[in-house]
């Protein structure tokens, strides 16, 4: 076992963890934000996609020691916590709008993903190209995916 000091949507842990687990783990089993969702476990579908450090990272792929001293935000952040319409970014609410969720499995991954792709500048075209591919959806067949992006992002 080993301590990880880590901070998570901008508070800091001190936590335990062997050294096989898994950043994903750690995130919903040790913090418990279960926002962050686990599919495949091979670096494929990106549901589990964190920022780390800013950047789009699937969680499944990192082991939770390599985030030592790294900054981490989860989906939970990007509301602050809450879950009422009001605390909702502008891309949660597009999603909402443009119906770009069904069973919401792969949404967590896709709103760090197009996040970071905002933050960045990209528009919108840009993001569906080089973010969107990133990620898969069962559900959505991606129109409304793609609909909720252009609503955000110029
Ligand atoms: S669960 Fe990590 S990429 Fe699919
Ligand atoms: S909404 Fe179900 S996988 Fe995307």
């Amino acid at each position: 076992m080993r301590r990880i000091k880590i901070v998570v949507n901008g508070t800091a842990h001190d936590v335990e963890a062997e050294d096989r687990t898994l950043l994903s783990d750690l995130i919903r089993h040790d913090l418990r934000l279960t926002g962050t969702h686990v599919s495949c476990e091979q670096g494929v579908c990106g549901s589990c996609t964190i920022l780390l450090d800013g950047r789009p990272v699937r969680s499944c792929l990192m082991l939770a020691v390599q985030a030592e001293g790294h900054e981490v935000e989860t989906v939970e952040s990007l509301s602050g916590g809450e879950a009422t319409p009001e605390s909702l970014t502008s891309l949660q609410r597009a999603m909402s709008d443009q119906h770009g969720l069904q069973c919401g499995f792969c949404t967590p991954g896709i709103l760090m993903s197009v996040t970071a792709a905002q933050r960045d500048g990209l528009d919108a075209e840009e993001t569906i190209a080089e973010v969107l591919g990133g990620h898969i959806c069962r559900c959505t067949g991606y129109r409304g995916i793609r609909a909720a992006i252009r609503q955000v992002l110029p």
